[in-house]
Formats: structure tokens, sequence, C-alpha cells
């Protein structure tokens, strides 16, 4: 497929949907600047099959059910054994439900599907990788060319020398899969942008209790819809200490879409720990001084003023679902 005449930016989105993963796809379909040409499903947050029902779910709320091919990926990490954060985010849609049926994933496997639809427009198409790296990492090593068709990485994971998240040192999505992680990183992959647990996300794109409050109240679906798949993860992040509703993920769809939300980035190296029990999942990201040749562009700040108007904006937009939700 060609680029789109009207200049939106040909996008996949790679995700473990759950959540933030779920606002992610809301985006990518509302925002114009998008052209979401897929979304490929990765092992991650919660139950593989309940990922799939959560896509379906987000892409209902907008008014897109059967609009945006959905592919099944990779069921677990390469070499670890799956690792869920249920704990979390619980179902990753906060119970809600709708009748399903006749929604079926497309045949092809979203490994297959990220090979192919990048060798139909080369360098044209950015892949959104908002879970572990398990279907990049795979269709790195199925087929090598695939790193040359991709145009950009634009990756949520690692932290950059900060704390992590399922460990004091690891973010989820490079712990769940570090054997991927290092395998994209090693790859060659011409750009790649990383958005980063910490500080970026914890520190810049949290929205507190009173703004989640504010989105919540817009009196539209998509915002009962948010209130809905956010909440549980919003109240254990208050329980662990963290003050506001976390959105990583939808905010690396944004500084892609949207790079004026980016106040400073810089070239790193970046490596992924991958044996040590202490601290498996580490992103160790040096930074120029240290002269190591660069494989990323980290994201250090972000206008996290701009980026919540940007969120807000989205869930103050009237939509119509596609089918009726059953609960809510
Ligand atoms: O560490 C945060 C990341 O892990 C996010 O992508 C969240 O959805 C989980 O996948
Ligand atoms: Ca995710």
């Amino acid at each position: 497929m060609p680029a789109t005449s009207s200049g939106a930016i040909p996008v996949i989105i790679d995700t473990d949907t759950a959540q933030d993963d779920c606002v992610t796809i809301l985006a990518g379909i509302l925002d114009p600047a998008a052209d979401v040409r897929a979304i490929t499903m990765v092992a991650g947050n919660v139950g593989f099959d309940r990922q799939f029902v959560n896509a379906q779910l987000t892409l209902n709320a907008v008014g897109a059910l059967g609009q945006v091919p959905v592919y099944l990926g990779s069921r677990r990490p390469m070499v670890r054994q799956w690792v869920s954060a249920e704990d979390v985010h619980g179902d990753g849609t906060g119970g809600l439900a709708m009748d399903v049926t006749g929604l079926d994933p497309e045949r092809e496997h979203a490994v297959d599907a990220l090979i192919r639809l990048t060798a139909e427009a080369p360098g044209e198409i950015s892949i959104v990788c908002i879970g572990p790296l398990t279907n990049i990492a795979m269709a790195v090593v199925k087929d090598p060319r695939f790193v040359a068709n991709v145009k950009a990485l634009y990756i949520m994971g690692g932290s950059n020398n900060g704390r992590g998240n399922i460990t004091p040192s690891a973010e989820f999505n490079f712990y769940v899969d570090p054997h991927a992680a290092q395998v994209v990183l090693d790859a060659g992959f011409e750009n790649i942008v990383i958005v980063p647990w910490a500080p970026v996300t914890i520190e810049q794109a949290l929205f507190s209790r009173e703004r989640f409050d504010e989105i919540s109240a817009l009196g539209t679906t998509l915002a009962a819809f948010y209130h809905r798949i956010c909440l549980a993860t919003l109240e254990f992040d208050e329980a662990a200490g963290i003050p506001g509703s976390t959105h990583p993920d939808s905010l690396t769809l944004s500084v892609l879409l949207h790079p004026e939300l980016i106040i400073s980035q810089a070239p790193y190296r970046v490596d992924v720990e991958t044996s040590s029990a202490l601290t498996l999942g580490f992103s160790a990201m040096a930074w120029g001084r240290y002269g190591l040749p660069p494989n990323a562009t980290v994201v250090e700040r972000i206008d996290s003023e701009a980026f919540f108007q940007l969120i807000r904006g989205y869930m103050a937009i009237e939509t119509t679902p596609s089918r009726p939700f059953q609960n809510l």
C-alpha cells in the first residue's frame, strides 16, 4: 500500500493490549496524522486471548470494528517463559464485555504480516512497539530484509539510568523478553527511538488523579472507556507510590505523530541484560561521552502539558461504538 496522499504517517502498532496500549490504539484511529495499517499482538501484559479481546473492545469504542486488521503473534518470549502483568492491569480493560461473535484475527501470523507489510511498502512504515519485542526480533531472525524495509521503530522500553517497574532494575517490556530486545538493538535498524519508563514516563507522562478525573468527566463514550480501562492500573500505581495514571505507550505513538512534544533526545548505545538473575532486563543506556557507537535515540524530556491535552482531546471526541458494550 503506498503512503497515504493525506500525508498521514503509516504505522503498525505492535502491542500487548491492556490499559494504555488501548489508549494508544484509540489515538492511532482518532488522530488524522496516523494511518494505522495493522495491529500485531505480542505476549505481555495479560492473557494472550484477552489481549485480542481488548483490541476488539478498543476498536469498538471508537466505532472502528473490522477497520484495522489484527494479527496474532508470539504467545511467549523467545527464550524465557511468559511473565504476566495482570497484577498491575487486571484483565487490561476493567472487565468490559461485548459480543465478539464473528470478530476473528487475521489468519496470517503477526511476524509474517510485519515482514510482508513492510516489504510491500519499503521504507514507509514505522512500527510502534509497545509490548515485549518478541515479534520484532522474530521478524529480524526470519527475514533479514525486514530491517531495511522498516522506516523506524518507536519503542516503549527500558529506563534511562533510572528505576525499573517490574523489578528495581528492569522495565516490563524489556524484562519479559530481554533476548528479543537485544536482538532488535543489535539488528542494525536505521532509526530506533526509545521512550523509557524512567524518567520520562513516571515523571513527565503521568496524569494525576485530578487530571485522570478530568478526562473521566468529559461525558463521552471514550471518556467512560478511558476511565474503565485505566482505573485498575491507576489504583495499582497509587498503591505502589506512583501518584497518577501512567501513559508510556500512548506517549510513544504521540512522539512519532507529534515530534514537537519532544523537548530533548539524544543518541545512546542501548543494551539489555540477558543473563544476570539480579538485573535481567536492565537497559544499559550509554550517552555520548562514553564513545560507544549509538544504536538508538532516547527521548529525555517531553512537553507534559501538551501530551496531556493531546490525550484529553482524543477522549473528548464523540464516537458511536460499532456494537453495544454489555457493561460500560
Ligand atoms: O513498562 C511499561 C510497559 O509494560 C507498557 O508497555 C505496559 O503496557 C506494559 O506492557
Ligand atoms: Ca504495552
